[in-house]
């Protein structure tokens, strides 16, 4: 069953999270990582407070307190994908359902649109956001 977003409410992740749902290991987090849609999470915080090297970029940094609860979020399309991609020679994106825990359309057609051009590949996480919210897809440069 769909539920009805009546406002905005901004929530974020520890990095402890992030690890989990991105499958960031040891190794992973001595890399640089940038972290897209990072806004409300605490992930780059903590991160940075341990000697790790994390970028965020977030549109919702230019907002106030005040605008950021009234903004309508758009958070993911190919065309973000594809920024990402040209920053990035792998992106995670996490989770890959909709609202009412089916596969998300437009996930799939990033599927179609990338797969043979990139190392497309769904893996399963131990992180559970909602029911069936437990795959991560990876798209890598070959
Ligand atoms: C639901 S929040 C997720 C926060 C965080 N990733 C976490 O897991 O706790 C989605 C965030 O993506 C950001 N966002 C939307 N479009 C974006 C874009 N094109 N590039 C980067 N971030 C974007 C939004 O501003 C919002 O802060």
């Amino acid at each position: 069953m769909a539920f009805k977003l009546d406002s905005v409410v901004p929530w974020g992740r520890t990095m402890d999270e992030y690890r989990e749902m991105f499958l960031l290991d040891e190794e992973d987090m001595k890399k640089k990582i940038a972290g897209f849609g990072d806004g409300p999470a605490c992930f780059n915080a903590e991160a940075t407070r341990i000697g790790k090297d994390v970028t965020s970029y977030d549109p919702i940094y230019q907002f106030s307190r005040e605008q950021i609860e009234k903004r309508v979020e758009e958070v993911r399309d190919v065309a973000a994908m594809e920024e990402m991609l040209r920053a990035c020679k792998e992106i995670r994106i996490f989770p890959i359902v909709d609202l009412d825990a089916n596969d998300s359309d437009m996930i799939m057609d990033v599927i179609e649109h990338y797969k043979g051009k990139y190392d497309v590949r769904i893996v399963e996480t131990g992180y559970e956001f909602q029911k069936h919210a437990n795959r991560l897809l990876i798209i890598k440069r070959v």
